[in-house]
């Protein structure tokens, strides 16, 4: 099924189009057997990831999802019938602006009479950890926003992404090369933490479509995705994918923070990421809550061992 423009179709406005999850979403209703309409939101719609969601049939509005354009925020969700909301903290690293910002969508998916909003959160680490790990403030401001989102009155799911697999390519977490020729993932964590790892280009939204078709939605529900490996499991299927010995060689967690600082991250992203690691490390990424279910998806999410298969490591793994 492709994407309609037959009015009789529900209308979903997605946040994030041009984007991992939001683009995943899209993908995934256009996998889907029923009809969508769908309208994607941008602030460039002229950007080729916009033109390529115009050539599928997707409605591209451009809009700033920011507080001083609150009019238009409003104006962008009027008509549609379901929301998958999402906020982007790398691209101001401000807690309280993606809180404010998430509440905002939600007022305005509500005010348009939004019947389902499938909210893209994360976990209160600071209550998971009882207090200990304070700085993972995308985490947090992300749950603050649930919280909004459960008190709305508007049917509301939280779907939280896993740990995507493409970190893995990026500077800071990809392997490294060592002196003989192997590659170490040399991260702040233990081998045997476990993180849930999901290909959220291609199967995000996969979740998001199956809680947004669901018979009776799931409201107020938490759905967690991804598949759960142990470090160690990451870098031996890596291996094996690859062709290349990997392991697992974990950095002190000074030398990390060292290492972040050097590479330029700010002040509160080095702090985010070092208590990230802990929190995961002792308590969890889901806070120890039920491995993510794949049941009833339409479609099998990627395996790790499927990403690393095919995905391209030539850069990182020379
Ligand atoms: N990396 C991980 O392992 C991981 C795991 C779980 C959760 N997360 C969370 O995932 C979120 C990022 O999601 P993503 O990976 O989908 O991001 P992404 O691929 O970088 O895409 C960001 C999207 O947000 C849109 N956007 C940004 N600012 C906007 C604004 N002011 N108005 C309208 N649209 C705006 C962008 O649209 P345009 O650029 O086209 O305007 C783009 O579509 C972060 O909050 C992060 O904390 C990450």
């Amino acid at each position: 099924m492709t994407i309609t423009q037959d009015s009789s179709a529900p209308l979903v406005a997605v946040v994030g189009a041009t984007g991992a999850q939001g683009g995943s979403v899209v993908k995934a209703l256009a996998e889907s057997n029923k009809p969508y309409r769908v309208r994607g939101f941008t602030r460039d719609s002229t950007k080729p990831a916009a033109q390529k969601l115009v050539a599928q049939g997707v409605d591209v509005v451009d809009v700033s999802l920011v507080l001083d354009n609150v009019k238009n925020v409003f104006k962008a969700f009027e008509g549609a019938n379901m929301a998958f909301l999402m906020t982007a903290f790398m691209v101001h690293l401000d807690a309280e602006r993606e809180t404010a910002e998430g509440k905002m969508m939600i007022d305005a998916a509500k005010a348009a009479g939004v019947e389902r909003i499938v909210w893209s959160g994360l976990s209160n680490v600071t209550k998971i950890s009882g207090g200990k790990y304070t700085h993972v403030v995308n985490f947090d401001s992300k749950a603050l926003v649930t919280d909004y989102g459960r008190q709305s009155g508007v049917p509301f799911v939280d779907v939280q992404a896993g740990w995507y697999a493409s970190n893995f390519m990026n500077p800071g977490q990809c392997p490294v090369k060592r002196p003989d020729g192997t590659f170490a993932i040399r991260l702040p964590v233990t081998p045997t933490a476990s993180f849930p790892i999901i290909d959220a280009e291609r199967d995000y939204g996969l979740y998001v479509v199956h809680v947004l078709e669901a018979a009776v939605f799931p409201d107020g529900e938490e759905v967690r995705t991804g598949e759960y490996l142990t470090m160690e499991e990451i870098a031996l299927q890596l291996s094996q994918a690859t062709g290349k010995q990997i392991v697992i060689d974990p950095m002190p967690m000074d030398q990390f923070e060292k290492e972040m600082t050097a590479m330029g991250l700010p002040p509160v992203l080095v702090l985010d990421l070092t208590d990230a690691y802990s929190a995961v490390g002792e308590f969890g990424y889901y806070g120890g809550k039920a491995s993510p279910s794949v049941e009833g998806l339409f479609r099998t999410p990627t395996s790790w061992f499927e990403y690393a298969k095919t995905a391209d490591w030539s850069k990182v793994l020379a």
